[in-house]
């Protein structure tokens, strides 16, 4: 850290997930989210959340996000932004954070709502003692 091409563009990343949100498909709970994922690289990677009349299938901006950057090749994550409505931010539901424990375990995370409010978090203060591939040896 300290390093000025450390510093994360959290507006730049609040824009991307911004632009995602207005395209998220939520027609069953009408909370719309949208994730931008930022890799080592520099490069950003939005995504909305999806929603389904079976409604245990939906999908969540975040996972959403992780499946743009894997299917471009990216697997290397510096920081992710979470952009929801209502009074409190939003944040990663219990799935995401598994998914942020195996793709980009030692990230920050800022959730903020389109209001303004903040959180900012990290994936480990949110998902501790995660199940790992560790586990598996
Ligand atoms: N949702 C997300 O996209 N991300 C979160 O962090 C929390 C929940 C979505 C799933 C569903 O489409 C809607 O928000 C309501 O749960």
């Amino acid at each position: 850290g300290g390093r000025v091409s450390d510093v994360i563009d959290w507006s730049e990343l609040r824009h991307a997930a911004a632009l995602a949100r207005e395209h998220a498909y939520a027609p069953y709970s009408h909370y719309k989210v949208g994730a931008a994922l930022l890799d080592t690289s520099g490069r950003i990677h939005a995504g909305a959340n999806v929603e389904n009349a079976s409604y245990g299938l939906c999908l969540c901006a975040e996972r959403s996000a992780f499946g743009r950057a894997i299917s471009d090749g990216v697997t290397a994550f510096r920081a992710i932004f979470v952009l929801t409505q209502g009074e409190a931010p939003g944040t990663p539901c219990g799935m995401c954070r598994q998914v942020l424990a195996e793709l980009a375990p030692s990230i920050p995370v800022r959730c903020e709502t389109v209001g303004g409010a903040r959180l900012d978090t990290s994936v480990a203060a949110l998902l501790p003692f995660a199940f790992d591939a560790e586990k598996l040896k």
